[in-house]
């Protein structure tokens, strides 16, 4: 495993705030303002392909763009494609530091697009080691309906799991509270350099539960985005707890 902020926190929980609900127009000053005077810790960046998910994002271009503004920060990217391989590389030469890819599209030949070419599978196994080649961390996610018992042949073979609290694609969803039993799951079975992440609907309401429930790293991307530039720190505070 490579040493990184996720493997070697200095604190936990960590804050990751979610861009998908930051001001695109003003992205640097919304980054550099959550990770600076609200004390977040990593920037967590949507990356949706149209296909896995019913909704287009941002690509490597975005990273590039605030690793140049942001020499010292940790880009959490979250993939929500149906072939992440083919994007390691680029994420890579970008700046990403850790790269999460969901596991439904490598086991469900059908969750993407019928018989495209794009749903063959992969082997979640093959594409985390070529994520470290590349010099990032790896990521498995899971959807809401998916078993968290289809991450675990993969257990000891990723830096974080993410649990997806809502239905990918669009920030400002409801949390969804039955998945909390999918962190405890994996909260017993990770070792030590493992962070099990949640995301999707988290905020300061239900955060207590979802760090209770063994989470150490929380996505929020409408709970602060969503609001005013002057309550985001007492929400980054928060989620804490
Ligand atoms: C959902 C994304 C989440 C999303 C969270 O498809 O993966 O990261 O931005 O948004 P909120 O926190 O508003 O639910
Ligand atoms: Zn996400």
């Amino acid at each position: 495993m490579i040493e990184n902020l996720l493997t070697r926190p200095g604190r936990l929980p960590l804050i990751a705030p979610s861009i998908l609900s930051a001001d695109f127009a003003a992205l640097g000053d919304e980054c550099a303002h959550v990770l600076g005077e609200c004390g977040a810790d990593v920037l967590h960046i949507d990356v949706m392909d149209g296909h896995f998910v019913p909704n287009v994002t941002m690509g490597a271009a975005v990273v590039k763009s605030l690793r140049k503004r942001l020499p010292h920060a940790f880009f959490d990217v979250h993939l929500m494609v149906t072939d992440p391989g083919q994007y390691i590389a680029g994420f890579a030469e970008a700046g990403a530091d850790h790269f999460t890819f969901h596991v439904e599209p490598a086991v469900d030949r059908h969750a993407g697009a019928g018989d495209s070419p794009l749903s063959r599978g992969y082997d979640p196994r093959a594409v985390a080691e070529r994520v470290r080649e590349a010099g990032m961390s790896a990521g498995l996610a899971v959807n809401p309906p998916t078993p968290v018992e289809w991450v675990e042949p993969y257990l000891d073979d990723f830096e974080m799991f993410l649990v997806m609290s809502v239905n990918p694609g669009f920030s400002g969803q409801a949390f969804i509270e039955g998945v909390l039993e999918k962190t405890k799951w994996l909260a017993g079975r990770v070792g030590e350099g493992q962070r099990v992440e949640m995301d999707g609907g988290v905020s300061p309401e239900n955060a207590g539960r979802v760090r209770g429930a063994g989470c150490d790293v929380l996505v929020a991307a409408s709970a602060i985005f969503g609001r005013p530039r002057t309550e985001r720190a007492g929400i980054v505070r928060s989620l804490r707890g």
